[in-house]
């Protein structure tokens, strides 16, 4: 396996190729992930959401986050492991985010982290950046100030907002983050930002004119059935063949049908 690293992503921009991106959070997903041939895993602080069933993203902790990244780094052969940094761990100074991307990179092995914001985190980004940790930034719906906006709908539609994030995404760029991801904006947008910096620009509900697409795992499975948004695709219905699966075990249960003679000793 050629591993992935944050050059090879800004290679693949620069050659055309599109970067492939999905979440994980555990040893045993990541493996398949990996295998799978996915350029980039990203351990999302959706762990919030998806493993432990919050409702935001704002709860996780950083341990929380390390014990997650630990387990899916030590599933990896190829993919370059993104860690997001959670709520709280970076906002308050640049020197308290240094110390959470060092705790990250130390305890959990994981290659890069990813923190939400543009201008109001850049002190953060350049002293995480300074001490040799790449960081990938993170614009548009930041779901880390859900309770600023109130919505979880596309954002960037006004043109102050779209100019905001076309002078961030320049920044993030200017500073040396090696990719950026943008959540929910206009297609046209994220088109327009991707063309307009060198660093590759991974798109959620982002549109087709951007470098690279990311999905959360259990969504694009169809692990959850509740949630649909309209840039989700589902590659899978995990939920019914989970559901099926348990199903016909409870039953054989009860039955006595399992387990049979070749499956005892
Ligand atoms: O936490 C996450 O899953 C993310 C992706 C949606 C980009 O940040
Ligand atoms: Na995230």
């Amino acid at each position: 396996y050629k591993r992935v690293t944050v050059k090879s992503l800004v290679d693949m921009k620069r050659q055309g190729e599109k970067i492939s991106m999905l979440t994980a959070y555990d040893f045993t997903t990541a493996k398949i992930v990996d295998g799978a041939g996915t350029d980039v895993i990203l351990v999302g602080d959706s762990a919030s959401n998806v493993m432990a069933g919050h409702e935001t993203t704002l709860p996780i902790t950083l341990d929380q986050m390390i014990y997650h990244a630990s387990s899916v780094v030590r599933a990896i052969k190829r993919s370059l492991v993104v860690v997001d940094l959670p709520f709280g761990s970076y906002q308050s100074d640049a020197k308290e985010a240094l110390r959470s991307a060092i705790r990250i990179m130390k305890e959990s092995g994981g290659h890069a982290v990813k923190l939400e914001g543009g201008s109001e985190v850049k002190d953060s980004i350049k002293r995480i950046l300074k001490a040799g940790i790449p960081v990938m930034g993170h614009l548009g719906l930041t779901p880390q100030s859900i309770y600023k906006f109130g919505t979880y709908t596309v954002r960037a539609k006004e043109e102050a907002e779209a100019e905001k994030l076309k002078k961030d995404a320049l920044m993030l760029e200017k500073l040396g983050c090696f990719a950026l991801v943008l959540e929910k904006v206009p297609a046209h947008l994220a088109k327009e930002v991707a063309k307009s910096i060198s660093i590759p620009v991974i798109g959620i509900g982002a549109g087709n004119g951007v470098d690279g697409q990311v999905l959360v795992i259990t969504d694009m499975l169809g692990m959850d059935k509740s949630f649909s948004p309209r840039f989700l695709r589902r590659y899978a219905d995990l939920h019914d063949i989970m559901s099926n699966a348990i199903e016909t075990y409870n039953s054989d249960v009860k039955t006595g049908d399992f387990p049979n003679q070749d499956e005892q000793y």
